[in-house]
């Protein structure tokens, strides 16, 4: 049974199978079809739906989700707004108005989702407004696409919003909405069957957790769902029987330690940017070039080691900065580096019946210094050709601890121990990087793919090495920031 509130009234859903996508829920099982299929892989956001869970105050917080590749099953005890649930009778949503009024609706595939992005913004700027920075929009829209590139105008919309009346959608005339959730959420806490399979499963805790891993070890687990739902819309694979990890609460934590902090595998990009953006600005920077907005507020950190993609962007970064990762099970804990966790292709140090609890993110030490350099074709929601991390410091003129981790070089995520060796110790010259860069040609032998070619990787990632010679030379370390560059010089 998934039970939950759609646009504002309770819905209760049996027999459901546990691989249902909320867009089929809602277009198949619901006849809510306003909201559109375009890629279903989570790129377009035609799909784009807005699910309010109740915060710590009790008041219902709404985030973005791409409805294609988000499990039905997670909207229990959930508030979920499509673009049904906008207008009140006649009057529009503001959303929806200020894309009549600069005439930012061109097809009808694009702009349901669209508007469903403008309506979170509303609400983000409701409860708390701040400027609509260049940057806020490109958070807010850069999970949708525009085919027929009329961007301006949707931009234009954004910025309008707040010049026409806030219309307030009726189920917002609800006093008891967030309650009723709030309570409709403790209750969905069901007691999970143990061992039933074919089943979607959303333990509360840790020690549930492991029993469901021992009795049915060949589950899948499940987080954000933006890795592992594409499995099914694209590869067609059955998803029948699933754990879902999000809500316990042992792994939803970011623990503070003296040398740094356990991040719990359930916590989502969103929740980390505040603590990468205290520390780590070159990683907060890398989290707005990471998918979208609809991505970063389900996807996980856990998710993204667990996927072990050669091209996953968050690992070549924990590498650099000596990540260490809790993994978990019936067996009991153990801890490893993060660089023992990845073997091979896809292929980590889990066992069957174990799975991710924590990551450790070590404290920057003084004098570091962290670049992260992430190479795509395009430079919004798109997955990295090479991602290189550089951690280091500089002790009279010479380079200690040096770290060059690199994504989209090998099967795995991985350092490049040669090349770090010929750093290390050595004043960034010239000549220590030219050993750096041949000692890399000979550790990588990079794949060919879509992304780019055997050759192309090997030479940017030489040239990211080059990169660092200068910036250091040129003693700027003032670009904490810069983590893109993209094939278009813009
Ligand atoms: C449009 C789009 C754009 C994307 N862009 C990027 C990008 O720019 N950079 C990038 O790196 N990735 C990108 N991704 C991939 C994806 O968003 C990330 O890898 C994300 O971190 C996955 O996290 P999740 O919580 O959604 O994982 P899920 O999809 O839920 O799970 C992924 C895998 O990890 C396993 N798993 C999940 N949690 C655990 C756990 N605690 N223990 C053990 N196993 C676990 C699952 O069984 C599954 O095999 C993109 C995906 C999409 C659809
Ligand atoms: S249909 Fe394209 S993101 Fe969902
Ligand atoms: S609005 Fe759909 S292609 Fe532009």
């Amino acid at each position: 049974m998934i039970d939950f509130y759609l646009n504002g009234k309770r819905r209760q859903c049996a027999d459901i199978t546990p691989d249902t996508s909320i867009l089929e829920l809602l277009r198949t099982h619901l006849g809510q079809t306003g909201t559109k299929e375009g890629c279903a892989s989570g790129d377009c956001g035609a799909c784009t739906v807005s699910i309010g869970e109740p915060d710590a105050s009790g008041e219902l917080r709404y985030q973005s989700a791409n409805a294609c590749i988000t499990p039905a099953y997670q909207l229990n005890g959930c508030h979920l707004v499509t673009v049904e649930g906008l207008s009140r009778g006649d009057a529009l949503h503001p959303a929806q108005a200020a894309m009549v009024g600069c005439h930012g609706s061109q097809c009808g595939f694009c702009t349901p989702g669209i508007v469903m992005s403008l309506f979170t913004l509303h609400e983000e700027q409701r409860r708390r407004p701040a400027p609509l920075t260049q940057e806020r929009l490109e958070a807010a829209l850069g999970g949708n696409l525009c085919r027929c590139t009329g961007y301006r105008p949707i931009r234009d919309a954004a910025l309008t919003m707040d010049d026409y009346p806030d219309t307030h959608p009726t189920w917002a005339d609800d006093p008891d909405l967030a309650t009723n959730v709030a309570e409709l959420r403790r209750s969905a806490a069901t007691t999970p069957e143990l061992a039933a399979q074919g089943h979607f499963t959303a333990p509360r805790d840790l020690a549930t957790l492991r029993e469901l891993k021992r009795a049915r070890p060949r589950a899948r687990l499940v987080a954000g769902a933006t890795d592992l739902w594409l499995e099914t819309t694209q590869q067609l694979k059955a998803l029948d029987d699933l754990i879902d990890v999000r809500q316990v609460a042992e792994l939803n934590t970011i623990e503070e330690a003296e040398d740094g902090w356990w991040i719990g595998a359930a916590v989502t990009y969103s929740r980390l940017e505040p603590l990468f953006q205290a520390h780590y600005p070159a990683f907060a920077h890398l989290m707005h070039r990471f998918a979208s907005s609809q991505i970063r507020n389900r996807g996980t950190l856990g998710g993204n080691v667990a996927n072990a993609s050669p091209i996953g962007d968050t690992p070549p970064v924990l590498l650099a900065l000596d990540a260490r990762v809790a993994l978990d099970g019936p067996a009991g804990e153990r801890e490893l580096p993060l660089d023992e966790f990845f073997l091979d292709y896809k292929q980590t140090a889990l066992e069957a019946d174990e799975f991710i609890r924590a990551i450790f993110l070590p404290r920057p030490a003084a004098g570091q210094n962290l670049k992260v350099w992430k190479l795509s074709k395009r430079r919004e929601d798109d997955i990295s050709a090479v991602l290189a991390a550089f951690a280091w410091r500089l002790e009279d003129g010479a380079m200690r601890d040096v770290h060059l981790a690199f994504g989209g070089m090998a099967a795995i995520p991985r350092r490049a121990p040669h090349a770090e060796r010929a750093l290390e110790g050595q004043p960034p010259t010239v000549a220590a990087f030219e050993a750096a860069k041949r000692a890399l040609r000979d550790e990588f032998q990079p794949m060919t793919d879509v992304r780019g070619g055997a050759e192309y990787r090997q030479v940017a990632a030489g040239n990211l090495l080059e990169r660092l010679r200068l910036m250091i030379a040129a003693s700027n370390n003032s670009t904490d920031a810069e983590v893109t560059l993209d094939a278009y010089a813009h």
